[in-house]
Formats: C-alpha cells, sequence, structure tokens
C-alpha cells in the first residue's frame, strides 16, 4: 500500500495502472476512519483491481470554522486501518497541494442544495462538488463509492456527474451502524459517554416512524420524529424532513412520491448527527 501526497506521484501511479488495463476504484474521505467506511473500501476492493482512498479535510465544504478545526486528524492511525482491508493507494494531499488559488467555481444543484443540509449548511454542497470533482480529475475512476449514511451527498454527486459527464459510475452502499443502531460517524468520537449512550435513540425513533408513517401525514411524521428525539434531555432536532429520494422535494402528501426518505439532523450536545431511514 502506498501513501502518496501529491497530485503529480498519483496520476503517475494511476496511468500506469490505465495503461495495464486495470480497473480504478475509489472512495473519497476526510479520514478518521471507522468501520463504516472501510465498509466501502471493502466492496470497492471485490469490484475493482485498484482501490485508491483519498484522505482530505475539505476547508471548502466547513461552513463552520470551528468544525473544520475540531475535525478529527490521525493519518498515521488510518494508514494503520487501511491495511486491513485491501487499498493500493492512499492519497492524502495537503490543502496547498489541493487549494494552490481559491477555487471559485459555483455549480448549480437545483434545489438538491437547498433543502436540509443545504438550508442549515449553506455553501457546505457547493464545497463538496468542488472537492469531488477535483479529486475524480486527479484519479479517474471507473467508479466511486460513497455511504447512504449521507444521503443528500450522493444525491449531489449523482447530479455533479451528470452534470459535468463524467465516466464515473457512482455506487451506493448502506449506513453500517453499531450494535445499538447508531450510525457509525467520525463525529461519535466527540460524544462524551453519557451522550453516546443516548444516541440510539435517533436510530429507535427512525425505526418507529418507518413502522408507523402509514398513520401519520409527512408533516406528522415529522414532527412525530423530533418529539421522539427531544424528549430525551441534551437532544436538539434541527431538522426532520421527509423528501423523495429522487428529487430530494420535501412531501406534503405520500402520493407526492413513489420511494420517500426521513432525514434527520440533530445535535447531541456540541456534536450534529445526521441519519436517515427509507419509509418506503
Ligand atoms: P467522510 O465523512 O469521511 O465520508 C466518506 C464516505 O464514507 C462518504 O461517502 C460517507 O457517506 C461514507 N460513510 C460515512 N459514514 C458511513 C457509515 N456509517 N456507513 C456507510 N458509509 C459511511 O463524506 C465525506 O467524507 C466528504 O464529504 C467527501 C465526500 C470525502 C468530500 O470531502
Amino acid at each position: 500500500m502506498l501513501v502518496i501526497h501529491t497530485i503529480a506521484e498519483t496520476r503517475e501511479f494511476l496511468s500506469k495502472i490505465r495503461r495495464e488495463g486495470k480497473s480504478i476504484g475509489f472512495v473519497p474521505t476526510m479520514g478518521a476512519l471507522h468501520a463504516g467506511h472501510l465498509k466501502l473500501v471493502q466492496k470497492c476492493s471485490e469490484e475493482n483491481d485498484c482501490v485508491v482512498v483519498s484522505i482530505f479535510v475539505n476547508p471548502t465544504q466547513f461552513n463552520n470554522p470551528e468544525d473544520l478545526k475540531k475535525y478529527p486528524r490521525n493519518l498515521e492511525a488510518d494508514v494503520e486501518k487501511l491495511t486491513s482491508v485491501s487499498c493500493d493507494l492512499i492519497f492524502a494531499p495537503s490543502v496547498e497541494e489541493m487549494y494552490p488559488q481559491p477555487d471559485q467555481t459555483r455549480f448549480d444543484f437545483g434545489i438538491l442544495d437547498k433543502v436540509m443540509e443545504g438550508q442549515f449548511r449553506p455553501g457546505h454542497f457547493n464545497g463538496v462538488g468542488i472537492v469531488v470533482r477535483k479529486l475524480f480529475e486527479i484519479v479517474e475512476p471507473h467508479r466511486s463509492y460513497f455511504g447512504e449514511k449521507d444521503f443528500q451527498q450522493l444525491a449531489i454527486i449523482r447530479n455533479l456527474v451528470r452534470l459535468l459527464q463524467l465516466p464515473v459510475e457512482i455506487v451506493a452502499c448502506p449506513t453500517v451502524r453499531e450494535p445499538d443502531g447508531l450510525a457509525m460517524s467520525s463525529r461519535n468520537e466527540r460524544l462524551n459517554p453519557d451522550e453516546r449512550a443516548i444516541a440510539p435513540s435517533i436510530y429507535q425513533a427512525l425505526l418507529k416512524a418507518r413502522d408507523n408513517y402509514s398513520w401519520f401525514t409527512p408533516d406528522g411524521i415529522s414532527k412525530m420524529v423530533t418529539g421522539e428525539i427531544e424528549q430525551t434531555l441534551g437532544f436538539d432536532v434541527e431538522y426532520a424532513s421527509v423528501v423523495d429520494t429522487e428529487t430530494l422535494m420535501p412531501l406534503s402528501e405520500w402520493e407526492d412520491s413513489d420511494h420517500a426518505i426521513l432525514c434527520v439532523a440533530v445535535f447531541l450536545g456540541e456534536v450534529r448527527l445526521i441519519d436517515n431511514m427509507n419509509l418506503y
């Protein structure tokens, strides 16, 4: 497994792989790797000859400087974790390597970046678009793997690929959870033991919503889930939205959509967690 910090060396290594006729699979990450990330890497290695993982805490997608500063970084531990799965190349660039000058690109994602995360983290998905486009141009993968945990991000990436007509297949991977149901996230490390103990209530509330949605309107289910989560001290629900899985349009009636998903963002103390559940 190679660890490379420059774009030039990454391009050189991968052009050789391409010349050999091998397929390249790519998993972009911001490091602080957990079993959810490793599952993506594992799937990637099952479907491709060469596996590339990027580790880069991308400043352009953080709208809160404090959040960027506090984002966990530990390249050595991440490299160690990746030795347990099959990864051929870790691309871990510096901020200067990725952004020699500010990137002013503005994407038009339509409604996709206006709702939910887009409403509460303005500019976040534009920053994700900027970095993923750059990474795709560097790695030129045949396939790239993204988690359903970040459902809205997945919709944005699919849109980006269509918009730029990039020859990459986007592969979605199911959310990996802790045994108690909490969706794995690098941010879980920042929960104190008391917060960690109650964090699985988010998943419990989502399950309850899935099992009972037909008794409610979409708005009713949002209120039910918010009430369920907030009844435990320490939780503050930022949004609980029922949207169409393709368009991300918020639903006012179940008849508005063939496939609906419930997405939530929750503050547990200082830590912001997101999760989602397919309703039907
Ligand atoms: P990061 O949060 O590190 O996540 C990297 C990938 O791992 C994303 O596709 C994310 O959806 C997936 N992932 C995270 N937790 C998961 C879980 N519990 N189960 C399944 N997949 C999970 O998402 C980003 O980084 C960045 O925005 C990035 C795309 C790298 C651009 O900077």
